[in-house]
């Protein structure tokens, strides 16, 4: 009877987890792994969305307003899978998961979105459960 309860307690717990949103403001990314997603950024992005970001002849902004804009309330996985299979678009599904994760964080870091103790997960289940939202 107690292990019963005790189980049905813990199952709560985790139902609570799994169904909490966080949003880019809440440290969804380490400082690491901005890190590294700069330096695969700069070999595969910034011929066409230029070294910061701010886009130009070639291709869109990944920062600022417009962006922002752009993806303001829409989940982390929306974003995630428009760049692991549209992008880059001279090679579009050329990269790793992870890579492109990794890119995000950068791209979040440079939006000014702060970082946090734990890598962007690339699962869709998790991207799901982070909302893009362009301020606090
Ligand atoms: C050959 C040029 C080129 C390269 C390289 C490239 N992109 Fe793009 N990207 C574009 C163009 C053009 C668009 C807008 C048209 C479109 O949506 O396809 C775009 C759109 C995007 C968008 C959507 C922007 C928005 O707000 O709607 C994202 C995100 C993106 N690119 C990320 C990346 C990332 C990350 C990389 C590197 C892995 C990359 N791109 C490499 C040309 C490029």
């Amino acid at each position: 009877m107690k292990l019963v309860a005790a189980l049905g307690l813990a199952l709560t717990a985790v139902v609570a987890v799994a169904g909490q949103t966080k949003t880019v403001w809440d440290g969804v990314y380490s400082d690491a792994q901005a890190g590294r997603g700069k330096q695969v950024y700069i070999t595969h992005c910034a011929e066409c969305h230029n070294e910061g970001l701010q886009g130009g002849d070639l291709a869109p902004a990944l920062k600022g307003e417009d962006f922002l804009l752009r993806w303001n309330d829409k989940p982390m996985a929306e974003l995630f899978e428009r760049t692991q299979k549209t992008m880059p678009q001279s090679n579009p599904g050329g990269l790793m998961p992870q890579e492109t994760a990794d890119i995000i964080a950068y791209i979040l870091q440079v939006n000014r979105m702060p970082g946090g103790a734990a890598d962007l997960p690339s699962d869709m289940a998790a991207l799901e459960a982070i909302t893009m939202t362009r301020s606090r």
